[in-house]
């Protein structure tokens, strides 16, 4: 085996792996035709909760958009919106939720899911994650909960259901509502539920890194027709479908979808599913792959999560056991060839913006209330789903470079013994 291209050897491999976004002459003819006919905008409102009531019955490609993304998602409404993290404000604030109101969070994931409730004026509030899923740990849920909390916001993480029966429970008893961040989970599934179809309501986003993607865009799903309305009313500065367009009910924001996004995204979505299955087929064998390699641990994919959507292909990073730093690991990685990333440096609520003064909230205690948030962050790596978009030979790739750099690690040991000589 060649040394370590860390070290001046030869790379495992020197071939790119598939680029992101995956398009073709689909969105450009989308894209064209669009331009073409002048319809770069239409007024769409109505449309989320009633298709047919478009002026005239003349679509709009953000309306068509809705609806066919939430028929896949197994959603009764759809509402398109600019981003994921205008979806998630838009729709807690439909909820009544504001000043004085908590929210409970999982404190490994982006940072929308936290600031979106902050922009409305409640308060996040973080419970930490199972190490194993990454998602939250409904085992500690309920010491999270307090007469203030208004909802619950698991995360479906890097596309992987959340553990939503035992949520579910403590939803139900405690009488507060599930909104699932639901932005890593197209095409995801629940016990063959559709993510973001389980709770009260579910957000996607379809931000350029996500499974489908106009460059930005979000989405609201619920079975709630008056919640959908209040969304895209707020959505629509506070407009109601069918009234005089300058007439406001609601404080609200333009937070709309173009039609150049929705036009684009029905064609993404048309590629979903066959990308999905792909992107599942190749982690299965990869997960087989890495098995056995000391110091591995792809994530366990629990039997309630029946289709895993890979947002991410995440494993953990155990270094005792495999004998280098996650650090040197990923140089090594990535100098192999396998673009890899070790995530999030540190859980939410270790972002500097949560030490501002007056925010009336100890967000200080969480480092020793989340041990698996932090341990998360220190051992994780991350693979773009871009990677699980090509073949095989490119997975053996991946588990090929691991284990090269196993077997070459005692040339750390060597190469830090050199610098010091040389020092
Ligand atoms: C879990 C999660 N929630 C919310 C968002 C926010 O989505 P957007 O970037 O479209 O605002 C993201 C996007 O990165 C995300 O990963």
């Amino acid at each position: 085996m060649s040394d370590l291209a860390l070290f001046g050897g030869e790379p495992l491999r020197r071939r790119p792996f598939p680029h992101w976004p995956v398009f073709d002459s689909a969105e450009e003819k989308a894209l064209v035709d669009l331009v073409r006919s002048g319809q770069w905008w239409r007024y769409s409102m109505g449309e989320a909760v009633d298709p047919t009531g478009a002026p005239e019955n003349i679509r709009s490609k953000v309306g068509e958009f809705q609806e066919m993304f939430a028929r896949r998602q197994g959603a009764r409404y759809g509402i398109a919106c600019a981003t994921g993290s205008a979806a998630i404000e838009v729709v807690l604030k439909a909820m009544g939720i504001g000043p004085g109101d908590e929210v409970i969070v999982p404190p490994y994931t982006f940072i929308a899911t936290a600031t979106a409730p902050m922009l409305i004026g409640a308060t996040p509030v973080f419970c930490d994650i199972d190490l194993e899923t990454l998602n939250l740990d409904p085992a500690r849920l309920e010491e999270a909960i307090t007469p203030r909390t208004r909802a619950i916001m698991p995360v479906h993480f890097a596309g992987l259901a959340a553990d939503m029966d035992a949520i579910l429970d403590i939803s139900g008893r405690k009488g507060i509502p599930v909104v699932e961040d639901a932005c890593h989970g197209h095409g995801g599934m629940w016990k063959d539920r559709g993510l973001g179809t389980i709770g009260l309501a579910g957000t996607f986003s379809f931000q350029a890194s996500k499974n489908m993607t106009a460059g930005e865009g979000g989405l609201i799903t619920t079975a709630d027709a008056a919640l959908a309305e209040l969304c895209e009313s707020y959505i629509w500065v506070g407009r109601k479908a069918g009234k005089p367009w300058y007439e406001h009910y609601y404080l609200g924001w333009n937070y709309r979808l173009t039609e150049f996004q929705g036009a684009i995204l029905i064609e993404q979505l048309r590629r979903l599913e066959a990308q999905t299955e792909r992107r599942r087929a190749n982690a299965a064998y990869l997960s087989e792959q890495l098995r056995g390699v000391p110091g591995i641990y792809p994530l366990q994919v629990p039997k309630y999560a029946t289709k895993h959507s890979y947002h991410i292909y995440v494993f953990r990073f155990e270094e005792s056991e495999f004998g280098i730093s996650r650090g040197d690991f990923l140089q090594a990685l990535i100098a192999e060839g396998i673009p890899a990333m070790s995530g999030y440096a540190y859980p939410l609520y270790r972002n500097p913006l949560f030490a501002a003064p007056g925010l009336g909230h100890d967000y200080a205690r969480y480092t020793d209330l989340c041990l698996n948030a932090e341990r998360a962050c220190r051992q994780m790596v991350w693979l773009e789903h871009r990677l699980l978009l090509g073949n095989r030979q490119d997975m053996d790739d991946i588990a090929g470079a691991v284990r090269k750099i196993h077997q070459r690690r005692p040339d750390f040991e060597s190469a830090a013994a050199n610098s010091v000589a040389t020092r």
